[in-house]
């Protein structure tokens, strides 16, 4: 069995991943911060060390503006519903997740928000003078995906960061999904002022974690998504306006958390670099690969300095979800097809409504892995189904 599918969420994770699952499954089990016995005091230890092990990996200050989300599209539904209001304006790509192009088109429809929707070539790149040109005196937000869930584009982030902190009441987020982990970033590099991440991916946690990094001010002007318990202020039926707690309430996903800790200490161990420069080289030889095939096209930068370990194709005379099916039936290998919930991007790449085959590669794939996928396509194109 091959898994190529870790654009969507990363498998297998790091052994200690799951033994710190299962240790806090076992052994604490408690609720973190409400009950103040060893148990929970125990749980909140746990969610405090995720908290600041997300602060140290993206250079954050102060631990307290990570909130503890429960996935990429969680994180970015907060920073725009909270941020966003009447009259204000957004700016995004077409390269975007339906995690971002969806609720910015909500706020649009109902008459909140002005939207403009920038052009990317088919090879999903933004020019970040088309960002310049597109601010306005209302432009509140620049949400931009780090890289392509569709074709491992690399976008331009640092470039746009020093576009949008140019203007002044206009504020900058980067989707992370496909790159928090395994590319560096630094909020302060990037001029950030909000970072949507998932803890599943690259991070190597669980399912059911992520993270929002709200900068320095902005919690003056985002109100809360949601209100109830903390643990803090009991007394008052008003929710507190502290970070984090003002937007985390209720229940926290303690067991993924820890998980989520483990995943990240992995990373620190292994080193970013060596996880970058293995999947670096995993792109590099499934390009080349690929490129040798008669019959399969494939899409966006076609260079592994250029993208993440995410590569699109389609092959000739088929349809993607037709040869996701024989690789995942005849050869065992685990693809994502069809439009990756990227509408925009497949448009632009010209590949709608069918869509593409996406193998999506992690730091657990093998270069075997790889020459065994290019086998099966050179034998599928060759042969057909
Ligand atoms: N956004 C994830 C993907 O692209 C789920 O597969």
């Amino acid at each position: 069995m091959v898994y190529f599918d870790n654009a969507a969420t990363s498998w297998p994770k790091p052994e200690s991943v799951y033994k710190a699952m299962d240790h806090f499954s076992r052994q604490v089990g408690a609720n973190p911060g409400r009950s103040g016995h060893k148990l929970s005091v125990e749980a909140e230890r746990i969610v405090l060390n995720a908290r600041e092990l997300l602060a140290e990996i993206f250079a954050i200050d102060d631990s307290a503006r990570m909130i503890l989300t429960f996935n990429a599209t969680d994180s970015l539904n907060l920073a725009i519903k909270c941020l966003l209001r009447k009259g204000d304006h957004a700016v995004t790509s077409v390269f975007e997740h339906n995690s971002v192009l969806r609720p910015l088109r909500r706020l649009e429809q109902q008459g909140i928000i002005e939207l403009t929707v920038l052009p990317c070539t088919k090879e999903g790149f933004l020019d970040p003078a088309d960002v310049e040109k597109s601010i306005r005196p209302n432009t509140k937000l620049v949400s931009i995906i780090h890289a392509s869930n569709v074709t491992g584009t690399i976008m331009p982030v640092e470039e746009i960061g020093e576009i949008v902190s140019k203007y002044d009441g206009a504020y900058y987020m980067i989707d992370a999904a496909q790159t928090a982990g395994v590319i560096p970033i630094d909020v302060k590099k990037y001029k950030l002022d909000l970072l949507a991440i998932p803890g599943h991916k690259c991070l190597f946690g669980p399912q059911g974690t992520g993270g929002l990094y709200i900068g320095e001010g902005l919690e003056e002007i985002m109100p809360s998504f949601k209100e109830g318990g903390t643990g803090s202020l009991s007394e008052q039926d008003v929710h507190p306006d502290f970070m984090p707690d003002k937007y985390e309430s209720g229940t926290k996903n303690t067991g993924g958390l820890a998980g989520l800790a483990a995943g990240i200490e992995f990373i620190m161990k292994t080193g970013t670099d060596k996880i970058h420069k293995h999947e670096k080289a995993l792109t590099e030889q499934l390009i080349c690969g690929i490129q040798k095939i008669e019959g399969v096209t494939m899409y966006g930068p076609q260079d592994a300095n250029r993208q993440t370990a995410v590569v699109s194709i389609n092959v000739e005379g088929l349809r993607s979800n037709e040869v996701g099916y024989y690789l995942d039936q005849q050869q065992g290998i685990m693809t994502r097809v069809g439009l990756h919930c990227a509408p925009l991007a497949h448009r632009a790449m010209g590949t709608s409504p069918d869509g593409t085959v996406r193998l999506s590669m992690g730091y657990f794939n093998t270069a075997e892995e790889v020459d065994y996928v290019c086998n099966a396509l050179q034998k599928l194109a060759k042969n057909g189904i």
